[in-house]
């Protein structure tokens, strides 16, 4: 495929900026053991979440570094940006982390299965760690557009742990594009056909483990809570597929992955991403020490 094709497939809007907004969150406060709602299923649900993220967001960044020499310097900019959003969100969820095991919870075994799904991954050719990674920055992106486009999700949430969460959606937005134009430029030798079957296969796996590990951990998480057998169950699934069900509400955008002319940007949902800045002071932070890239 010639540069040119590589062009048209990627729709990455020419004026997006990247920029890491070096943020910290709740490092005065406790952070109450159910922040969300004074619920332990919808704060189960999230905490079962976080504590992937600082694991996985390395990992996603090794992912996408390893094509480099593929990318173009607009490319190799926007890898960099990544990369630096990711390391600062991966620094901000170990810190809320910690606080929700200064609130109670172990996350051990948690972790302990993200170290688990990596490792089934160690040994194997690099291009279905950036499959597997295109697979996950898609979840992220749909579900962070969801939770801001969604107020109900993060109603009646503790407000510093709230503004962590839509910040982090921020910025999953605004990268969203990253990996999968890592993707076209490493595999732009590739028929369409190749890249739709290795792509489609790695989507449906992470899906497959992502949906059963959250399930997992959010049980877990309610067993810490002494909540165990059908209530827990039935508590679990609801928060996540009934109401507010943010996994159901993202069925839609999660199928539209194995479309022929899918790309993340197809949808330009910048305007969630202004609106956020608009409304959060970031005057009010006191200046810090820049987080130097990796990239
Ligand atoms: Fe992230
Ligand atoms: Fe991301």
């Amino acid at each position: 495929m010639s540069v040119a094709s590589l062009e048209r497939v990627s729709v990455t809007p020419d004026d997006l900026t990247i920029t890491p907004r070096d943020r910290r969150f709740g490092r005065e406060e406790r952070t109450p053991r159910w922040w969300l709602n004074n619920s332990p299923y919808e704060t189960a649900l999230y905490n079962a979440l976080s504590a992937t993220f600082p694991k996985g967001e390395a990992y996603f960044i090794e992912s996408i570094r390893a094509f480099r020499e593929a990318a173009d310097d607009k490319l190799l900019g926007e890898i960099k940006a990544f990369t630096t959003q990711e390391v600062i969100h991966s620094r901000e969820h170990s810190a809320f982390n910690k606080r929700a095991v200064e609130a109670g919870y172990d996350l051990s075994s948690l972790e302990r299965t993200v170290d688990e799904s990596l490792a089934l991954l160690k040994g194997r050719p690099a291009i279905l760690d950036l499959a597997a990674t295109m697979a996950l920055e898609h979840f992220t992106a749909i579900i962070a557009h969801e939770l801001l486009a969604n107020p109900r999700h993060l109603a009646n949430a503790d407000p510093a742990t709230a503004d962590l969460w839509r910040w982090h959606a921020v910025e999953e937005i605004e990268h969203k594009g990253v990996a999968y134009d890592t993707w076209l430029a490493a595999t732009k030798d590739w028929s369409r056909w190749k890249r739709w079957k290795l792509k489609s296969l790695l989507m449906v796996l992470v899906t497959r483990n992502f949906v059963q590990h959250r399930t997992q951990g959010v049980l877990e998480l309610l067993r810490q809570d002494g909540i165990t057998g059908l209530r827990a169950w039935v508590g679990a699934l609801w928060v996540m597929w009934g109401r507010p069900g943010i996994f159901r509400k993202v069925g839609k955008a999660w199928f539209q992955y194995f479309l022929p002319r899918f790309h993340p940007w197809n949808e330009d949902d910048r305007a969630l991403i202004r609106g956020w800045d608009a409304t959060y002071d970031y005057r009010q932070e006191p200046p810090r020490k820049r987080v130097r890239s990796a990239a």
